[in-house]
């Protein structure tokens, strides 16, 4: 089943030339952040380039549920807010669709007010783990009552009285980092979060931008995020650059694809979000950055892909895991293209993405005919090099985007077609993606049913 329809399986096919300039979509972690930050802000806030994917729209729907004004006039997002701490209590069951981000910045923003709101999503949305958010919210005083397991649907009873709180994140989480700081900012005094791993860094950048005071020092206990609550947020211009893990799918299609030159302009270039990049080029891709900017305090740069006959398996560093934690599952595909093993240490989050992305990637990937080991924490694709690997595979995306992407840049350069059940979840994050990929010339399809 798709996250919002029937299934809509589809297929790709050997290609030739990829060509062209890709104009991919805005930025989903950007996207979300301007929304909900958007909505605790007084006054107007102008968001352009915004993502319209499933996963904003449902973030956008919960934001109206929650008291603010949003609307999409003369091709820009105009949010009007309701302040830091002035949510409502919404009438209704917020349905945050297939997007984690989405519920858990959310759980958090509204955590410190004191308002009941419930929470559900789709099938694989409702199978996450909620409590690497509710267990720091919890420290707030903010209270949650859900399935076991943690999972949604999911009730939080915002905290009356909310006591600054200092938490060490677990796990290597944007989400859960994000959670606790947007919690934080209706809480008096200051609110410390430390991570041990550099985590993709946009909620900081843009709560400095609203007018948090926020800073950041290293230390031995790893980086140490400091936020002063209850700020005065003053409504901005949002210029969203365009989504590095969006970028990955056709700069891969071209790395594989025989006699291809694509152009990705306008790209997010933010260090917490590049590793793929910097691992495609380690495998021996052409890729290069041209024209490097700064945008709205972003780096940017225009990506230009091109065939890479030549790529090489790699053992890819954890510690740039989670500045690529998105992008594991194309990276595994053009592995099967290069020569000998990719070895993908330090990457468990991976297991509770919107599939077990490992799982997911190593069970369609045996069926393309590749080698796959795997552990709780690793996995190691085998590549076969250019023009050896045999595809011909029907494959599960398990209500996963980025897995049916994958599969079909796969598709591009396997000897014969891959097929998948559904791509329905595409819409989530690249609601554009058949349309762009097909204007450079690949041929995805869908399957008639
Ligand atoms: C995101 C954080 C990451 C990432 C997700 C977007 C964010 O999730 O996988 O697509 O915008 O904060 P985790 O926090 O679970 O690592």
């Amino acid at each position: 089943m798709s996250a919002h329809g029937d299934p809509i399986p589809m297929i790709s096919h050997k290609s030739a030339g990829l060509s062209g300039t890709a104009q991919v979509p805005g930025d989903k972690s950007i996207s979300h952040r301007s929304l909900i930050l958007g909505a605790m802000t007084v006054g107007e806030t102008v968001v352009t380039g915004l993502l319209e994917g499933q996963d904003v729209l449902d973030t956008a729907s919960a934001m109206r549920a929650f008291g603010a004004q949003i609307e999409k006039r003369d091709g820009a997002w105009h949010v009007h807010g309701v302040g830091v701490g002035g949510f409502g209590e919404p009438d209704h069951v917020i349905d945050c669709g297939n997007s984690g981000t989405g519920v858990r910045l959310i759980m958090g923003a509204m955590a410190t007010t004191p308002i009941a709101a419930t929470f559900t999503g789709d099938a694989s949305l409702n199978g996450r783990p909620m409590a690497r958010v509710t267990d720091p919210l919890a420290q707030f005083g903010t209270r949650a009552y859900g399935r076991s397991g943690g999972r949604l649907p999911m009730t939080i009873l915002g905290a009356r009285d909310p006591q600054p709180v200092r938490y060490t994140v677990p796990v290597p989480s944007a989400q859960v980092k994000s959670a606790v700081l947007l919690a934080g900012l209706n809480a008096p005094g200051e609110t410390v979060v430390i991570e041990r791993e550099a985590t993709r860094d946009h909620s900081e950048r843009m709560l400095a931008g609203f007018g948090a005071t926020i800073r950041r020092e290293d230390s031995a206990e790893g980086h140490v995020i400091t936020l002063v609550g209850q700020p005065e947020f003053r409504p901005q211009t949002i210029a969203v650059p365009r989504d590095p893990s969006s970028a990955a799918f056709p700069v891969c299609a071209a790395l594989v694809t025989e006699g291809s030159d694509v152009l990705v302009p306008n790209i997010g270039l933010n260090p917490t979000r590049a590793g793929l990049f910097y691992t495609l080029q380690d495998m021996g891709a052409e890729l290069s950055f041209e024209n490097p900017r700064e945008e709205g305090g972003e780096p940017v740069a225009d990506l230009r892909a091109k065939f890479s006959p030549d790529l090489r398996g790699i053992e890819v560093p954890p510690e740039r895991a989670a500045s690529m934690i998105d992008e594991y599952p194309v990276l595994s595909c053009v592995a099967a293209f290069a020569a000998g093993k990719t070895h993908m240490p330090g990457v468990k989050e991976l297991r509770v993405k919107e599939s077990d992305r490992i799982d997911a990637m190593a069970r369609g990937l045996r069926a393309a005919g590749l080698r796959v080991d795997e552990g709780e924490d690793w996995w190691t694709v085998h590549g076969l090099g250019h023009g050896a690997v045999p595809g011909g595979a029907t494959v599960q995306s398990f209500l996963d985007h980025r897995i049916a992407m994958s599969f079909l840049v796969l598709g591009l350069a396997t000897n014969a077609p891959m097929t998948v059940d559904d791509g329905g979840p595409i819409a989530t994050s690249f609601p554009i993606f058949e349309t762009l990929m097909a204007d450079l010339g690949a041929r995805i399809d869908r399957v008639a049913r």
